[in-house]
C-alpha cells in the first residue's frame, strides 16, 4: 500500500511538473489549509532540495519572506552548511510584512541556522521615484543588489493577492483594482492575472522577476489547495529551470481544477 501511494505521488509530481512545463515538482501527502504540519513537511522537503542542488564552496542564496519560508528557516541546520561557506541576501527590500516573516530576518535566521552570513538590505519601498534613482547609487544598497544578482540559488513562496494586499496594508483602491483586474497570484511584489499578466507592481529594490531566469537554480514552495490557483498562474510566467515543492491538495486542483 505504501508502494502504490509513492508510485501515485510520483506520477503525480511528473504530470505536474509537465503541466506546469517546469524541471521538477516534489509533492508531499495531505492539504496544508486542513493540516498546519504539512507546511513543516513541505519545509523540510525543501531543504532537502537546496542541498542537493547546491555545490560546494561558496554559495549565495536570495531569499524572500512570508510564512512559508519562514517555516524553511526553521528546517535548515548545519547539514546545509557542511562543505559550504552560504550567504544569504533578501532578494528585495522590505515589502512591508511583519518582522518576523520579512526577508531580511528570514536571510538572518537562515544564515544562523547554518552557520552562514547574511547581508541585509534596508531600503523603503514605496519611495518617490527620483529618490529610489538615488537610493539605487548608494555604494550599500548596489553592493547589496550585486550580490543578489549574483545569486546560484533563489527561494522564494507564491501567494494569494488579496491576503498580500492586506497583509502589506494597501489601500482599498487598490485592493478594488486588484479585484477588477482579476489578479490571482503574488510573488516579488508583483500582482498577476490567470494568463501570467503583471497588473500591479508593489515594489522596486530588488531583485526583478525578470532576472529571475539568470539564476542557476530557482526553488519556489507553495501549498494547500487556496494557493492552486495562484502556483498555476505564476509558474506559466517561471523559468523552465523551476523547481517547486507543494502538497497533494494543490497539485490535484491545478491538474482537474481552473
Ligand atoms: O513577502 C514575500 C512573499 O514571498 C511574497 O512574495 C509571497 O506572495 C508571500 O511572501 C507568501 O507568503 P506566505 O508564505 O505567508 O503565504
Amino acid at each position: 500500500e505504501l508502494l502504490e501511494e509513492q508510485n501515485y505521488l510520483l506520477e503525480l509530481q511528473d504530470k505536474l511538473a509537465k503541466h506546469l512545463d517546469i524541471q521538477s515538482c516534489s509533492i508531499v501527502p495531505g492539504n496544508f489549509d486542513k493540516d498546519y504540519k504539512i507546511l513543516s513537511t513541505m519545509a523540510e522537503r525543501t531543504t532537502e532540495i537546496i542541498n542537493h542542488l547546491l555545490g560546494e564552496g561558496e554559495q549565495i542564496i536570495a531569499v524572500m519572506g512570508g510564512t512559508t519560508l519562514n517555516e524553511v528557516a526553521n528546517h535548515m541546520d548545519a547539514n546545509l552548511g557542511y562543505n559550504r561557506e552560504l550567504l544569504f541576501v533578501p532578494a528585495r527590500g522590505g515589502l512591508g510584512d511583519d518582522a518576523m516573516i520579512e526577508a531580511n530576518v528570514i536571510a538572518q535566521r537562515m544564515a544562523q541556522q547554518t552557520g552562514g552570513q547574511s547581508h541585509g538590505l534596508y531600503a523603503p519601498e514605496h519611495v518617490h521615484k527620483k529618490i529610489y534613482e538615488e537610493l539605487l547609487k548608494e555604494p550599500e544598497i548596489k553592493k547589496t543588489l550585486e550580490i543578489v544578482e549574483s545569486a546560484s540559488l533563489i527561494l522564494y513562496s507564491i501567494g494569494t493577492p488579496i491576503e498580500m494586499a492586506k497583509r502589506r496594508g494597501l489601500e482599498e483602491d487598490t485592493l478594488k483594482l486588484l479585484k477588477e483586474k482579476e489578479a490571482v497570484a503574488e510573488a516579488f511584489g508583483e500582482f498577476i492575472n490567470k494568463n501570467g499578466e503583471v497588473i500591479y507592481k508593489l515594489s522596486n529594490i530588488g531583485l526583478q522577476s525578470s532576472s529571475l531566469k539568470k539564476i542557476e537554480h530557482i526553488v519556489t514552495v507553495a501549498g494547500g489547495k487556496r494557493k492552486a490557483n495562484a502556483i498555476n498562474a505564476y509558474l506559466k510566467t517561471a523559468p523552465s529551470h523551476t523547481w517547486l515543492i507543494t502538497d497533494e491538495a494543490a497539485a490535484n486542483e491545478i491538474l482537474n481544477g481552473g
